[in-house]
């Protein structure tokens, strides 16, 4: 399956996919060469071939927003959840995100490393070829930059490939609690030296009650613009705050979660072409009984992504197929959608659409070779895994 021309699918386009039946494919040096069908390939010359007879091959699945780089655990906080505690209050308190930020703050840069190695080779197991990972559990200079450079160095030695957000803006640390402003001064103190070394490509901040404001997000995040990076937000994820409208007002190149995005900010990220990232896992996991308005926004022709959210707190799971079916179930979106959410508008999201995200010549060749004959049938039987290989740059780095 490919998706034409490129560019990520909104309105309309969503609902489309370019199916080849029978096709087949030659890779040159990790990149798609050409495709054709299999009657044309048994001319084909090749050093490997892998048998796809019958089965779905689709691009590699492309995670936009996670979490993954991040110390300890929170099974604790299950029993809380039961009691009704709500997830802002388990923050209030301290626990919630500052007590992963206790976790992360006390692990060693190789603990890390090692962790998120086990969490992203996870990740990979499901079919995911690239991730976006989030910093954000240090919120303080030391241990914002490990893990920003664990990150880094999984993108060297992991075949998955990362790129980098810069999150030191996830929550006021005690430290901090009566100064948030001081707080945000200090973390965007550290711009200018997580440019010069690459350390990350995005900046995000966590707008939200009790958290970050409107007013002190667009004041963080303009800063972040003026140093040359693009910006993310965690918008309306539990509190309509605004957090859309924000969005396209800084020209953001995605909006994360959206749960509580009034119809004018959908209007708003349409028209300024902010791509909208959807994560019914969190919504699953935190209770919700109401999910992000997909309908509405592809109606209004926002471009959708999907990503797991992987963190400790609020959604602990690698599995990007489950948050398929959570989008057939809970976002009411078409398979078709989903897989162009999962694929070519992920890539847009994370400013890697020119190169991922569709099976083309000239793309990189990740791809996923499926125990399945057709793309309707990865939402539909959930709960377990349907990969069967994936190829990364043309090497087959899981079967
Ligand atoms: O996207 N909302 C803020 N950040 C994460 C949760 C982080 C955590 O609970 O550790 C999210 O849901
Ligand atoms: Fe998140």
């Amino acid at each position: 399956m490919d998706y034409g021309e490129s560019g990520p699918r909104k309105g309309k386009a969503m609902d489309q996919l370019v199916i080849h039946e029978n096709a087949a494919l030659a890779i040159v040096e990790g990149v798609v060469a050409k495709i054709g069908s299999h009657v044309e390939a048994a001319e084909w010359t090749a050093k490997t071939r892998v048998d796809c007879e019958g089965k779905l091959v689709t691009p590699g699945l492309i995670d936009p927003h996670t979490h993954l780089v991040f110390g300890g655990s929170r099974e604790h906080e299950m029993s809380l959840k039961q009691k009704g505690v709500p997830y802002l209050e388990i923050l209030k308190q301290g626990g919630g995100i500052l007590s992963t930020v206790k976790a992360t703050r006390n692990a060693s840069e190789e603990e890390l490393y090692q962790k998120s190695t086990f969490h992203l080779t996870r990740m990979l197991a499901f079919g995911v070829t690239t991730v976006e990972a989030k910093s954000g559990y240090g919120l303080e200079k030391e241990t914002e930059l490990k893990q920003l450079r664990v990150a880094n160095k999984l993108n060297d030695n992991h075949p998955v490939d990362l790129v980098s957000t810069f999150l030191g803006a996830h929550a006021v640390p005690e430290e901090y609690k009566n100064n948030p402003e001081k707080f945000l001064d200090v973390m965007e103190s550290l711009l200018d030296e997580i440019k010069s070394e690459n350390l990350a490509q995005f900046v995000d901040i966590f707008c939200e009650t009790g958290v970050f404001s409107i007013e002190q997000s667009r004041h963080f995040l303009k800063k972040a613009k003026a140093k040359g990076f693009h910006v993310k937000i965690h918008a309306d994820e539990i509190d309509p705050l605004g957090g859309a409208e924000l969005a396209a007002e800084l020209d953001a190149i995605s909006a994360e979660h959206l749960v509580g995005t009034s119809e004018e900010g959908i209007k708003k990220l349409a028209d300024a072409k902010v791509i909208a990232c959807l994560l019914p896992g969190t919504c699953f996991y935190l209770g919700k009984s109401s999910y992000a308005k997909a309908r509405k926004m592809i109606e209004e022709g926002v471009a959708v992504t999907l990503a797991t959210d992987f963190n400790p707190g609020s959604c602990p799971t690698e599995n990007l197929q489950l948050i398929m079916t959570f989008a057939a179930i809970q976002l009411k979106m078409t398979a078709k959608e989903i897989w162009n959410a999962v694929t070519v508008n992920a890539a847009h999201a994370i400013g890697l659409g020119d190169e991922r995200g569709i099976i083309a010549p000239l793309k990189q060749a990740d791809l996923v070779l499926w125990n399945a004959t057709n793309y309707e049938y990865i939402p539909y039987h959930f709960g377990v895994n349907h990969v069967q290989t994936v190829i990364k740059k043309g090497e087959i780095v899981y079967e």
